[in-house]
């Protein structure tokens, strides 16, 4: 089923697979998390305090975790966290100027969610106290990827980065790791005396390089949020309240690449309401960095494969943006929401787009994106499909791909052609407004949408137009079609030379969007000869394309039709990046087209070692379920 495990390689695979105790249909609750083993119904976790040192010989964190913490239930006396891979040394318990040592132990390893590392209050633990736990993390910690300095861009300094989304908090910091809940933090990381470390919290872009750093986060995140790096990191300001970090040797490129984020910052506030995390910097990350990006709080961390030059790409970040809005402010209770982060994010970058840039640029990105939903239509199983689907135990392996991003836009832009833009804008204020710093799931979104707007008198849609998008898969017959005619002609010119009407030097590919492009090369029919693919690339050089879009659009054609003189370009491709999004489906064109398989697994294993655990996990078992 090399299809599927790819195929949600791009969004959510790590949090697909089976937990032991998701419920036969029937008693399946929404509300609960079945990704976290801890149990927040009797306790929860208030703050949390780090004093970690970053151990680069070792590849370790090592250090203390302290939990501010609440007793819910008086009869309750251990409290079961989430961990990964955790060495832990000692546990206590602090009350005030008392302290006292705890007893622990682990539960039951389950392969997806990690290890429970349950602590036994001592008999005098009062409603309120702060747990202590010294522990280090494994080298083979989940969310962190340990760089040698080969990896890297200056090739001198070795680096470390995190990626706690969804469930991987846990492998670095032990924790109540879900989403349901909030905590503020503090930190103290001290590293090797000529590198940085930053944070999802208040970084100062005017740090000195003490090898000792303090962060804090004052506003209350979902434990998914919380995020390090440490590496030879440099600043460069944006705007007045935006900036980045990097490797020095990608500073200007990306300067000038995310020149824009300044503006993009202030039309989101300007149209959806007060930005609430004080500074918003970029971190460009090695090419290893699995996503494209990942909002962290003030601290977006991005994949370098969006230096493209030319500012094509920099969608990501009105993306990552937006999540300021969705999904960091107004959270999804559990991973079953996630449409209400990536969704509603996905529907505010392309808002931002038509700004900063304008309509056309956003409605070739919608039509991109659509083109993609109607493909993971095709490949992921029907009880996957709806927005808010039940994450049951047979839906294994199969996450939602990019539906929750996709569908989840589109379901507000229907919403907004049916009530106009100024209405649900105004709406969407008053979401925000509402639910910040909450954690909702879709029937929250529903019945204030249905208070709001769906029951008011004359309203143009009901209740019963908007719950086929949540349950139901594919999409609703009234669901808007997005059009973007620079992408309509594209389309066209992919059919008039490929049908030979046009010449390969005339397709006007040096006046086309990056995305006129893509649409170009996804559109080319099944049937086309491998001499018209070797003319394609000597006249537009598609092989050596600077533009990290573009380069997978093309590979993706190459492996699928088995294009062989490109294919040292195409294993030069899956060595440079090692973003999940930009290589699976490049192997998986391999695996399935009928020759490729062993091969796939060559060249897989002469890359993997430059790429992220996570990716490693998502291709290899690609690969290994792959038919043959
Ligand atoms: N939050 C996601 C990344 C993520 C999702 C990590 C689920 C782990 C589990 C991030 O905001 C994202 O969506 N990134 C996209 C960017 C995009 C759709 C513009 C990516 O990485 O491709
Ligand atoms: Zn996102």
């Amino acid at each position: 089923m090399i299809r599927k495990t790819l195929l949600v390689a791009f969004a959510m695979l790590t949090l697909a697979a089976c937990s032991k105790d998701v419920p036969e249909v029937d008693d399946y609750d929404p509300a609960r998390d079945y990704f976290t083993f801890a149990n927040t119904e009797q306790f929860v976790t208030d703050h949390l305090a780090l004093d970690l040192d970053v151990d680069f010989e070792e590849r370790v964190l090592r250090g203390y975790a302290m939990l501010t913490m609440r007793r819910l239930d008086e009869t309750a006396t251990e409290v079961i966290l989430d961990s990964r891979d955790l060495d832990v040394a000692s546990a206590a318990i602090l009350m005030g100027e008392n302290s006292a040592p705890a007893r622990f132990h682990f539960g039951e390893t389950d392969e997806l969610l990690g290890t429970p590392l349950i602590v036994t209050l001592p008999p005098e633990t009062g409603e309120s106290f702060v747990l202590v736990l010294e522990y280090a993390t494994s080298p083979d910690s989940t969310a962190l990827q340990w760089l040698p300095p080969e990896l890297t861009a200056g090739g001198k300094q070795p680096m470390v980065f995190s990626q706690s989304q969804s469930i991987h908090a846990r492998s670095w910091v032990p924790s109540q790791d879900t989403p349901a809940l909030r905590i503020t933090y503090e930190a103290t990381i001290r590293t090797p005396r000529n590198l940085l470390a930053v944070m999802s919290a208040d970084n100062n872009p005017l740090a000195a390089r003490t090898g000792e750093y303090r962060f804090e986060m004052p506003q209350p995140i979902p434990s998914y949020l919380i995020a390090i790096a440490v590496g030879n990191f440099y600043f460069a300001p944006l705007g007045e309240d935006t900036g980045i970090y990097t490797e020095p040797e990608l500073l200007d490129e990306s300067v000038y690449e995310f020149a824009d984020t300044q503006a993009m910052l202030e039309t989101a506030e300007s149209m959806f309401g007060p930005y609430e995390w004080g500074r918003y910097d970029l971190l460009v990350l090695p090419p290893s960095f699995p996503y494209g990006g990942m909002e962290n709080p003030r601290l977006s961390f991005l994949t370098p494969s969006l230096l493209a030059g030319d500012r094509s790409l920099v969608a990501v970040v009105a993306h990552e943006l937006a999540h300021s809005w969705s999904g960091n402010l107004v959270t999804n209770r559990t991973w079953r929401d996630i449409w209400l982060n990536e969704g509603v994010t996905s529907y505010i970058e392309s808002r931002l787009m038509e700004v900063i840039y304008d309509v056309e640029r956003a409605n070739e990105e919608r039509v991109l994106g659509y083109r993609e939903l109607l493909d993971n239509f095709e490949r992921v199983p029907e009880n996957m499909q709806a927005l808010a689907p039940r994450m049951t135990r047979e839906a294994g392996e199969d996450a939602q791909g990019t539906i929750p991003y996709y569908k989840g836009q589109l379901l507000l832009e229907f919403l907004e052609a049916a009530f106009g833009r100024e209405e649900f804008d105004e709406f969407l204020n008053d979401y925000f407004e509402t639910f910040a710093w909450q954690t909702i799931t879709t029937e929250t979104f529903l019945a204030y949408l249905d208070q709001k707007l769906l029951s008011t008198e004359g309203a143009p849609l009901t209740r019963a137009s908007v719950e086929p998008w949540l349950y139901e898969p594919g999409l609703p017959a009234n669901a808007p079609v997005p059009v973007s005619s620079s992408l309509d002609a594209s389309a066209a010119a992919s059919s008039d030379w490929s049908s030979g009407t046009m010449a390969t030097a005339d397709i006007p590919i040096d006046v086309w969007s990056a995305q006129a492009v893509i649409h170009f090369l996804n559109s080319l029919p099944q049937d086309l000869a491998h001499e018209k693919l070797a003319d394609l690339d000597a006249v537009h050089a598609f092989s050596e394309t600077r533009n990290a879009e573009i380069a997978r659009a093309w590979f993706i054609q190459v492996a699928a039709r088995r294009y062989t003189p490109a294919y040292p370009q195409l294993e030069a491709h899956l060595n440079r990046f090692g973003r999940g999004r930009l290589i699976a489906p490049v192997y998986q064109a391999l695996a399935e087209n009928g020759e490729d398989l062993s091969l796939a697994r060559e060249m897989f294993e002469r890359a993997k070692p430059s790429y992220h655990p996570l990716v490693v996990m998502w291709i290899s078992r690609g690969l290994d379920d792959a038919p043959g």
